[in-house]
């Protein structure tokens, strides 16, 4: 069994739901409570062991690449001016030397094509793929509780599940599962069913570990849901060859790529805040009265 060592953060997207806030500034970017989203996934890789991380982007992303490198001028006025708790915290926040690497998506064909564009950094390994849209708060993150089913399973391949309400499946990959939870045996799974033909209401959360065999299916994978070229029709294949789990985690999910999801994070997040949590509840309910 191999070890998941790299993680495909894809960051293409346009964030139109966003704009005008993503005019200049990649969604990923945009901050929750006082992170920008994308660090708070790739701090969720860290914590799973992950080693390596590779961001599919896009034009116009380029602050991303500035967020994970060192700022020297900045580094150079705080220690100047002795402001050294921020100081440290950037520091140790920077990944090490030749761990990050970026290569872009030139067309916005779909998440299976953003996956492909990052199939030479991968290799043959293993790797794990995190929607940076979604954050999920969890006492433990959930994709070391994802590694803990791949080790214990030998192997094969992890997705994140868990249930919408009906009426909301076809905004979402949904998959069909056997066995016992809350590591299932996945039996099917379609992206964005019409309403009404959902084979659960368990969807896709986000998270995936994926063997390397699902490039090549990627490769000569049509265009599916919405004309694009999708995960999970390319996972469909894969799962008729390999063994595929999906894991209800434990932890609360917040899609920040909708309004309501972004500002739910930002509640989640700060109500549990050390320095602002207990003014933010004051705050809140006496907005509510
Ligand atoms: C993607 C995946 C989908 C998954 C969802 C989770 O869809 O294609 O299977 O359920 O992320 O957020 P998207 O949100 O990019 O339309």
């Amino acid at each position: 069994m191999q070890p998941v060592r790299k993680a495909v953060l894809p960051v293409a997207g346009l964030g139109t739901r966003f704009l005008p806030a993503t005019k200049a500034m990649p969604k990923e970017m945009l901050t929750v409570v006082d992170r920008p989203v994308l660090q708070y996934v790739v701090d969720e890789a860290i914590e799973a062991g992950i080693e390596q991380f590779i961001f599919v982007t896009g034009r116009n992303k380029h602050v991303i690449e500035d967020h994970f490198d060192i700022a020297f001028e900045l580094e150079d006025t705080l220690a100047r001016r002795g402001k050294d708790k921020p100081l440290a915290q950037l520091r140790a926040q920077l990944p090490a030397a030749g761990t990050v690497s970026f290569t872009r998506q030139q067309e916005p064909l779909g998440l299976g094509h953003a996956v492909w564009c990052a199939r030479h950094l991968v290799g043959d390994e293993p790797f794990a793929l995190l929607l940076p849209d979604v954050l999920i708060k969890a006492e433990r993150g959930c994709l070391a509780q994802m590694i803990d089913v791949y080790n214990t399973a030998g192997g094969g391949n992890v997705i994140a599940v868990e249930e919408v309400p009906e009426d909301r499946t076809d905004q979402y990959g949904v998959v069909e599962v056997s066995g016992e939870g809350p590591a299932y045996d996945v039996t099917g799974m379609v992206e964005k069913p019409p309403k009404g033909t959902a084979p659960s209401n368990l969807i896709i959360t986000g998270r995936y570990i994926l063997q390397p065999r699902i490039f090549g299916m990627l490769e000569h994978q049509e265009k599916g849901a919405g004309g694009e070229i999708q995960i999970t029709d390319s996972m469909r294949t894969l799962m008729r060859e390999d063994g595929f789990k999906g894991l209800r985690f434990e932890g609360t999910t917040h899609d920040c790529g909708s309004k309501i999801g972004f500002l739910s994070a930002n509640l989640a997040y700060g109500l549990d805040h050390p320095e602002v949590g207990a003014e933010l509840r004051q705050t809140v309910s006496a907005l509510m009265t």
